[in-house]
């Protein structure tokens, strides 16, 4: 009895979703390594068919080795188990447009290519046969144009369904927006150049000659008896198989209708459900909005809810959910939807909930938060209150117009972006698409920018104005939480948390010092910039248990960065 606890246990560990997903990972990576090799090799034949043949038995030698082998039947094996495990494991099949699209791209790939793979692999280990280019074109563009075309399908089909599996893998890293553009030449290159490759090697063999051998030649009548019978039998057995999944859930549902519990939402919403149910799907067969940016992987933590009734009851966390929850710091009644499967009624909160309060506007792409490191610049013109006394408001517009003008480009023009405007204040962020180094270079060319760009700017409103215009910058660097934010159409990407209140701070002490520029020592450390010609000091901040070191750059001195850069980028 106890042994075969111990042993549950350890199933119940092997197949745990952390593992499954590994291993659908895994598999996934193994058959889109595959893929790529063997659609560069079809590239090759825009070169010529000879070419291809010769890149051909490099593809072998690597895939139709017994390891190769075992990777890739073994890759093809468990990547289709795990998808039919998936199947029969959502409860409901109310899911996002993305996620139905890319089951129906996996579940189609099998019917697409059987034939394919049965005539070339498995019809050359049975009888030997030459599954050469020249043979698989004579047979796909010459003899069976509708094969032709069936395999080009299966070529977009299997690699848009392999790129969306990586695209979801990939998107939330916080280095994926930076890869992104190289990923997406690629992804557009590799079956376009295949797929023209294929139609190139069709009309060169083609053209081979006005007498093609058979098509068949060195397959008697009885071994395509064979194939035919293996093609069938793939068919029906994927049939049976995917049949199989659905009487299982209609077994599993029949069994479970006596077994309903409810989840009772916050604003008086009812879903009864079966046990085993996940919130989340709960709301999804409920209608209620519910945020899931990582489509229920337990990893982005947007699904979270609030337990009010019911936790008590509650099965504990998996190890994924403790993670995230973790990380978030989240109270002990605050759970992951998407994984927690209550086995009693519970009462719950969803704590985000975008779509019922209409903050997106249809089609508006969610763009969730993410830590990044940033450096933050603020730039505050000085008593500017003293500035727009008895001026007229077009006055003030105009003046302000200039002014923000000036930082906006100084700013763009040093790689950063404008986060915002408020009265006669700046916010610019640096680092969103760039690293870290990057980031507090451009922050500091930027405030050189300004500072250059103000003179001059004070010079052409001599005449407008009674006193000079004198800015105060303020600039850090740090991790930030870096997210699409506000409501409806003023909506943009910003950045919220420690770092960006502690550039606020500088720039209130650069008025404090009477100073144009405070810049953590931070950002300067990371710049590689030289500013040791400026004081050094330490300020408190408030919320901080350290004085935080900062450089101060006075009144009238110029940033010596221009020619640093110059100087660098030169060498
Ligand atoms: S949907 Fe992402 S953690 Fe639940």
């Amino acid at each position: 009895m106890a042994a075969s606890r111990v042993s549950q246990a350890r199933l119940k560990r092997l197949f745990s979703d952390r593992n499954l997903r590994t291993a659908r990972l895994v598999s996934g990576m193994v058959l889109m390594t595959f893929v790529t090799m063997h659609l560069l090799n079809h590239a090759l034949l825009l070169i010529s068919l000879p070419a291809a043949e010769t890149m051909r038995p490099w593809f072998l030698m690597i895939w139709r080795n017994p390891l190769g082998t075992v990777a890739l039947y073994g890759s093809v094996a468990t990547h289709f188990a795990l998808a039919l495990l998936s199947l029969y494991r959502k409860r409901g099949l109310v899911m996002p447009m993305r996620e139905i699209f890319q089951i129906v791209l996996g579940f189609a790939i099998p019917l697409l290519i059987a034939e394919h793979v049965i005539g070339t692999r498995v019809f050359h280990a049975l009888t030997g046969v030459e599954d050469s280019y020249r043979y698989v074109l004579r047979t796909l563009w010459v003899a069976s144009p509708v094969g032709g075309v069936r395999q080009s399908v299966a070529t977009v089909v299997i690699w848009v369904h392999g790129c969306l599996g990586l695209y979801f893998w990939l998107r939330f890293r916080h280095w994926y927006p930076q890869v992104a553009p190289w990923l997406l030449i690629v992804a557009v290159l590799v079956p376009v150049l295949a797929l023209l490759g294929f139609v190139e090697g069709g009309r060169t063999v083609a053209s081979i000659g006005a007498t093609p051998p058979p098509i068949d030649a060195p397959v008697i009548a009885h071994d395509r008896q064979i194939k035919e019978m293996l093609i069938r039998s793939v068919y029906l057995g994927f049939g049976g198989l995917l049949a199989g999944v659905f009487a299982l859930r209609a077994l599993r549902a029949y069994r479970e209708r006596r077994n309903l519990i409810e989840v009772r939402y916050s604003d008086g919403h009812v879903v009864r459900v079966a046990k085993g149910y996940s919130v989340l799907e709960a709301s999804r067969i409920g209608g209620i909005p519910h945020y899931a940016v990582c489509g229920g992987k337990g990893r982005c933590s947007t699904c979270r809810i609030k337990v009010s009734e019911g936790l008590d009851a509650l099965p504990s966390p998996n190890s994924l959910e403790r993670t995230t929850l973790k990380r978030l710091g989240a109270d002990p009644d605050v759970r992951l939807a998407c994984q927690l499967r209550p086995t009693g009624n519970v009462s719950v909160t969803p704590l985000l909930v975008p779509d019922r309060d209409r903050l997106l506007l249809p089609g508006q792409p969610v763009i969730p938060g993410r830590e990044r490191e940033v450096a933050v610049l603020f730039c505050d013109i000085r008593n500017f209150t003293g500035l727009a006394d008895h001026r007229l408001p077009f006055d003030i517009v105009f003046l302000l117009n200039r002014y923000f003008a000036m930082v906006g480009k100084a700013v763009e023009q040093a790689g950063g972006r404008m986060d915002k405007f408020i009265g006669d204040g700046a916010m610019a962020l640096f680092g969103v698409d760039t690293t870290n180094f990057e980031a507090c270079r451009q922050a500091l060319v930027a405030a050189s920018a300004i500072i250059r760009d103000l003179d001059q700017l004070n010079e052409e409103l001599a005449g407008e104005i009674n006193a000079p215009l004198r800015v105060a910058v303020g600039i850090h660097a740090g991790p930030a939480i870096v997210g699409a934010m506000g409501y409806r159409d003023v909506m943009s990407v910003t950045a919220v948390g420690d770092t960006v209140n502690v550039a606020s701070r500088l720039e209130l002490a650069a008025k404090e010092f009477n100073a144009t520029v405070v810049v953590s020592e931070t950002v300067v450390q990371l710049s590689g910039f030289d500013l040791s010609g400026f004081d050094i000091r330490d300020i408190d901040i408030r919320g901080r248990a350290q004085p935080l070191n900062v450089r101060v750059v006075p009144q009238g001195a110029a940033l010596p960065i221009a020619a640093q850069k110059k100087a660098a980028d030169a060498a």
